[in-house]
């Protein structure tokens, strides 16, 4: 039995979809289970568990002999602050695991973690990876970059798509890498069934580095139409950070991000030594946002 803990999340939920269809038991934890309704439907024990509520953490860990984590609260508030979530909820989770005897972890991470990263959650992440290395428990880490499905589309190019516009944070002139959820999807099936990949940290990353400015003109190029591209400069984000932050510490935590200089928090990845070590083809971003175009274009007829 896999515990998947992040099922209906947009990478939990295409592991755990590709898990099902490959024949493997799978049990998809979620605080709402009406959100893994559909995974119900293709045969995943459904339970409900929070990582801030550590009893239901030994629940969804009984009886599961590996467990999948791909869940994050980088835009947390209250209760769920990324610190107890990301860090004490992460933590718990990995002591519910090795309580239940659990044989593999694999965690996701993220790529540029680091223990003196400028980004709090940068260094949570890699506190948390510490953590589980120090568990005892067999672990694979996972550092993916940026997913297409956020950092390109939902805050870039879909605004494009419907409203023929984007709002950019920051100076834009960083280049970052972007992967697609199920390439990443495929690193997770490797470590899950594959013991060859059992206490190994791999760096993902998908075939080419864009500014985000490249990213919206590159949506207005396949779409055939001239966004209207407008840009936060990284002061503006810097003054909302600290504005926000008591009150909207995740909002605040991206504007922080995007007001750093280029090389305080470089987002770039050379998929090179990846691709020699697992050779595979990578969805390019152009693949990617044609997808996207084709579905709207399919939405709307
Ligand atoms: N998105 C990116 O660009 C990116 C890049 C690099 C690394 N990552 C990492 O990849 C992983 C997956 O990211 P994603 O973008 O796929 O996530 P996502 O789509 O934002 O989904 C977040 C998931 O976390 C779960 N979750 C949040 N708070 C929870 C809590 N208190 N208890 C239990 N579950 C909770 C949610 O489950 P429910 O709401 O159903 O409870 C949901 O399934 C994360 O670790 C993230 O840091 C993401």
């Amino acid at each position: 039995m896999i515990l998947i803990v992040g099922s209906t999340g947009t990478l939990g939920s295409r592991v755990a979809r590709q898990l099902l269809a490959d024949g493997q038991r799978v049990r998809a934890m979620t605080r709402t289970p009406e959100k893994a309704a559909d995974l119900k439907q293709l045969g995943a024990e459904v339970i409900q568990g929070d990582l801030v509520n550590a009893a239901s953490l030994n629940r969804a860990c009984q009886g599961a002999d590996r467990v999948f984590v791909a869940a994050h609260s980088i835009l947390g508030n209250g209760k769920y602050k990324s610190e107890y979530v990301d860090d004490v909820g992460h933590c718990a989770l990995i002591d519910a695991a090795k309580r239940a005897g659990v044989s593999h972890f694999v965690y996701t991470s993220v790529y540029g973690t680091s223990p003196d990263s400028p980004v709090d959650f940068f260094r949570t992440k890699y506190k948390v990876e510490q953590y589980l290395k120090g568990s005892g428990l067999n672990f694979t880490i996972l550092r993916p970059t940026a997913f297409m499905e956020d950092h390109a589309h939902n805050f870039n190019g879909k605004s494009i798509l419907e409203k023929g516009k984007t709002s950019l944070l920051g100076n834009d002139t960083k280049p970052r890498n972007f992967v697609a959820a199920r390439d990443v999807s495929k690193f997770a099936i490797m470590a899950l069934t594959d013991s060859k990949l059992k206490n190994r940290t791999l760096e993902i990353g998908g075939p080419q580095n864009f500014t985000n400015n490249e990213v919206a003109e590159l949506y207005g190029k396949l779409a055939g139409i001239t966004p209207r591209v407008s840009h936060m400069p990284p002061s503006v984000a810097r003054a909302m950070s600290v504005i926000l932050k008591s009150f909207q510490p995740g909002i605040s935590r991206i504007m922080y991000i995007n007001s750093l200089p280029d090389d305080a928090f470089p987002e770039a990845f050379d998929p090179t030594r990846m691709l020699q070590q697992f050779p595979m083809q990578l969805t390019a971003l152009q693949e990617f946002i044609r997808e996207r175009i084709a579905e709207r274009n399919g939405a709307a007829k």
